[in-house]
Parts: structure tokens; C-alpha cells; sequence
């Protein structure tokens, strides 16, 4: 399947703020149901024993940092986990959420692409924003990452392939409502990049050692630790 990208409904500087959110919880629900906050939570629990610091980039409504606060609650593991996002809306969600459940996130506005990221975190997180980039700006904000992180960078997205885009247009039609998720949904799948592309482009950033393999359903995940 060759890739494509089309510009993504939410990335639309001008989107409406209750269609944003309300794509947000779509999201948010399409994350929960599929576990993503599975495919990071292991290799930061092991990593957990002593403080752990967590940055989530493009983190929408935070609700990975939240599962991930959960998780860590409920194993009493000393995390302190922040998100940042380009949008307010994404950003004053996220607050909402997180102020909610009672957990301490910090969240703030940041353009990753265009400021560097800040060096203070032990983790840099991303998920699902990776196919939103062509690939000299993945290599980029990988190098971004790992110049930002002081133990480990782990990347999840979606992987392209015929099967992922029918499940991906399936879920995105039954679980929500929001006519951004079900366009942005199948239109991400044409967009990511395959296990191979991304061991390229993380082979370019100097990511040597990483490991980049398939999670189910339908998602890569890339792990590269400092050495
Ligand atoms: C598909 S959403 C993914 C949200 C979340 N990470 C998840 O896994 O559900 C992509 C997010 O990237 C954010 N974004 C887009 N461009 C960005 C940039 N240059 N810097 C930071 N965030 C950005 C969008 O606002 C959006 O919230």
C-alpha cells in the first residue's frame, strides 16, 4: 500500500473547539478500548523503581498520561508524568481529564516541531503523531527525542497495511460519532509508515540499537535506550 497523506481534520488550526473535543473523546475511547497505553507501560514500569520522570509529546487529551498515572497508582510506582500538545483545546482537555481523576500531570503547550524539546524528562513518550510527518521531519523529531531524553524514547503509531486501514475504518465508524475520527482514522493508515520505513528513518536519526516491532492491533512500536 503506497503511502499517502492528506491533511488530518484536527490538525486544522481553525477546528471548531467542541468538534475538537468531541474528536478527542473518540480517541480517547478508540485508545482505551485497543490498550494503548499497554504498549508503553511495561518499559516504563521497569523502569520505575526509583523516580521516573515521563514526557508525552503531541499528547492530545492525555489520556495516555492518565492510564499510565493509573497504572502507576495502583502499583505504587514513583512517576511523574507531564504532556505537551500544539493545540489549547487539546491542552485544557487534558487538564479537565487529568483534573477529574485526581492526578497529578503536568501539561503545557508546546510546538514540537518548531522549539526544541525540554531535557528534563528520564522518558519521552509519542503516540499516534508520527504519521502525521513527512520523513525528514520523523528523523528530525526523533533526534529531537533523543537528545531530549535521558534514558529512554518510545514511539507508537499506527502500521500501514490493507488490514490495518479496513480495522482502523471499522473502529473509527462503530466507536465514534465525531466525523473527524472517522476521517482522520483510515486516512492516518494511509499515512504511517511501515516497520521497515521506520527502522530507516530510525537508523537516520542515529537511533542505533533501536528496536522497532508490531503490537496488536494494527500498531509498531519503537524502543531505543541510551546507553
Ligand atoms: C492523532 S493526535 C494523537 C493524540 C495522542 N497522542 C494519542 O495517542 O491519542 C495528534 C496530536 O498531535 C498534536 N500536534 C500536531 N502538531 C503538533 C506539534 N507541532 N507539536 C505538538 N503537538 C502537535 C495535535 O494537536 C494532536 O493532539
Amino acid at each position: 500500500m503506497p503511502r499517502v497523506r492528506v491533511p488530518e481534520l484536527m490538525d486544522e488550526p481553525n477546528l471548531a473547539a467542541d468538534a475538537h473535543r468531541q474528536a478527542l473523546a473518540g480517541l480517547a475511547r478508540i485508545n482505551a478500548l485497543t490498550r494503548s497505553a499497554n504498549l508503553l507501560w511495561p518499559t516504563i514500569r521497569d523502569l520505575a523503581n526509583e523516580k521516573l520522570t515521563v514526557l508525552d509529546i503531541a499528547t492530545g487529551s492525555g489520556d495516555i498520561p492518565l492510564q499510565l498515572w493509573k497504572r502507576a497508582k495502583r502499583c505504587a510506582l514513583p512517576l511523574a508524568i507531564s504532556g505537551c500538545d500544539i493545540s489549547a483545546t487539546a491542552i485544557e482537555t487534558a487538564r479537565a481529564k487529568a483534573s477529574v481523576a485526581g492526578a497529578n500531570i503536568d501539561t503545557f503547550l508546546h510546538d514540537v516541531l518548531r522549539d526544541p524539546l525540554p531535557t528534563d524528562y528520564d522518558v519521552v513518550t509519542c503516540s499516534l503523531f508520527l504519521h502525521h510527518l513527512d520523513p525528514p521531519d520523523v528523523v528530525e523529531l526523533l533526534r529531537k527525542m533523543m537528545l531530549a531524553a535521558k534514558t529512554m524514547v518510545i514511539v507508537t503509531d499506527l502500521v500501514r497495511s490493507r488490514t490495518s486501514y479496513s480495522l482502523v475504518w471499522i473502529a473509527s465508524h462503530l466507536l465514534s460519532r465525531s466525523r473527524i475520527v472517522r476521517f482522520d482514522g483510515p486516512v492516518s493508515v494511509r499515512a504511517a509508515y511501515t516497520i521497515r520505513e521506520m527502522q530507516q528513518m530510525a537508523a537516520e536519526a542515529g537511533m542505533t540499537g533501536a528496536i522497532v516491532e508490531n503490537c496488536f492491533p494494527c500498531r509498531m512500536r519503537l524502543c531505543w535506550g541510551k546507553s
